[in-house]
């Protein structure tokens, strides 16, 4: 984060939270007055920084903007994400773009989709005293002991399908009194399960045999010969999935399907 924004920016977003009321937070120790309407990311642009790191998708997704706050008075540590996380007065503000967590390099290929693969590639599993400062502290909602009890006991497909909505931010190992780094040993799980677990999806390898066949060449071709406003005209004439589907959808013109 460097404090470098440029004025015009910074003047628009203070006009348009001209109306809303301002409340003091301090970032790193410095104290400004923001709308109280913002997101900690969005106070932190509003107050000068330019955020070069630690915010990525602004949405919920990426899991960059891990921060860390609390309250005068207070003496906890309360934990979010920048990007959903509105201000409130007071808060003493640090972001956490990145956390150094141990993380195991292995060829997902050649790794035995057994439970004892977790605990040989992060030992440190076993030092969990199931305090759940990590769940408490995950901006996801996740269990996080949960599926952390369910890597100790081996348990690949239950830790896979019990971290699903993990963004990886980091929160839960910054907090850890143990030193797990949950997200690694979590996508370590994912990347066994969906590698070796689950059954193979024949429809996918059909697609990429397609594509290795070139069956999508001479229609990528004519797109390509085609102009700004034709192509806008065919996206929109697009049959699209509608939001309620069955597994069975296809689309009438199946030639981008290659069938
Ligand atoms: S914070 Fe660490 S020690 Fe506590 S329950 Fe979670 S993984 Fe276990
Ligand atoms: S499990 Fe940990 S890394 Fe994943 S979203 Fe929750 S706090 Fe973030
Ligand atoms: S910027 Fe992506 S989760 Fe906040």
């Amino acid at each position: 984060m460097s404090k470098t924004a440029s004025k015009p920016k910074k003047a628009a977003a203070k006009d348009k939270a001209a109306e809303a009321r301002l409340v003091p937070v301090f970032v790193m120790g410095k104290r400004y007055e923001v709308p109280d309407s913002l997101t900690i990311q969005k106070a932190l642009e509003y107050a000068g920084y330019q955020l070069v790191r630690g915010c990525g998708c602004r949405g919920g997704i990426c899991g960059a903007c891990g921060t860390v706050f609390r309250f005068p008075g207070s003496y906890r540590i309360e934990v979010g994400l920048a990007c959903q996380t509105v201000v409130q007065p007071d808060m003493y503000i640090a972001q956490i773009p990145f956390f150094p967590g141990n993380k195991a390099v292995y060829d997902i290929e050649t790794l035995p989709p057994v439970g004892a693969t977790i605990g040989a590639l992060y030992p440190e599993v076993f030092k969990c005293v199931g305090c759940g400062t990590c769940t408490r502290s995950c901006p996801m909602d996740i269990d996080v002991l949960a599926y952390i009890s369910k890597a100790i006991q081996g348990d690949i497909s239950a830790v896979a399908e019990g971290s699903f909505d993990c963004v990886m931010c980091g929160l839960c190992a910054a907090r850890c009194p143990s030193e797990e780094v949950q997200y690694n040993i979590a996508i370590l799980a994912r990347r066994l399960y969906a590698r070796h677990l689950v059954p193979k999806a024949l429809h996918l390898e059909k697609a990429v045999m397609a594509v290795d066949a070139k069956a999508f060449d001479q229609a990528l071709q004519e797109l390509k010969a085609k102009s700004l406003d034709e192509l806008k005209k065919l996206y929109k004439a697009l049959e699209t999935e509608p939001d309620i589907a069955g597994d069975s959808w296809t689309p009438q013109n199946k030639s981008y399907l290659g069938e």
